[in-house]
């Protein structure tokens, strides 16, 4: 796909991603052991925390807060980073594609080819356990009705 920067068509942002990772499949990942992101794991919340702290608030926010106006394009077509607190769409996410937009960035099947994001990918930067206990960390911030409103699998 041509870069697009600022086509409609191109206007998915983070809320269309499930529906294209549905359209993709799965399958089109090679399998990859899959992590556990548990908010009750007090060990693993506290290394998230450290993780965030240093990788991800800088953009998504101290308090997950995103950055202002994070629903609008920047003049150079690309998002800002949304919340991950409960007012953002993180929670809509199963913890399988959050994974994979942490490690590898926004790249197909979760994203369009060539669709052009400031989310970094951390593959290389942080161990898969670090990016774990990083979701872990984002889902126990959120209420309880929120955890349980998550998408438990790949399949939702
Ligand atoms: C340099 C800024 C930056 C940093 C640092 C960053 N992100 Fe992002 N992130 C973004 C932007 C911008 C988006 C939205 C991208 C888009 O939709 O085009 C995003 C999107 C995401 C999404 C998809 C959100 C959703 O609601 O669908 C996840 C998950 C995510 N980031 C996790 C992380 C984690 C975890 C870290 C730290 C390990 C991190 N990000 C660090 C900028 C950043």
């Amino acid at each position: 796909m041509r870069a697009g920067i600022g086509k409609p068509a191109m206007a998915l942002g983070a809320v269309g991603i499930g529906a294209v990772a549905v359209a993709a499949g799965w399958a089109l990942w090679p399998g990859e052991p899959a992590g556990v992101a548990d908010p009750a794991d007090a060990e693993q919340v506290s290394l998230g925390a450290a993780v965030y702290r240093e990788h991800c608030a800088s953009c998504h926010g101290a308090r997950l807060e995103g950055q202002p106006d994070w629903r609008i394009r920047k003049p150079d077509g690309r998002l800002p980073a949304p919340p991950h607190d409960e007012s953002g769409h993180t929670w809509h996410h199963p913890d399988e594609h959050l994974f994979r937009i942490t490690k590898y960035g926004l790249q197909p099947p979760l994203a369009p080819d060539g669709y052009k994001s400031d989310m970094l990918a951390f593959k290389g930067v942080l161990l898969d356990a670090e990016i774990w206990a990083t979701l872990a960390f984002i889902k126990s911030q959120w209420p309880p009705k929120v955890q349980a409103r998550q998408p438990k699998g790949i399949s939702q």
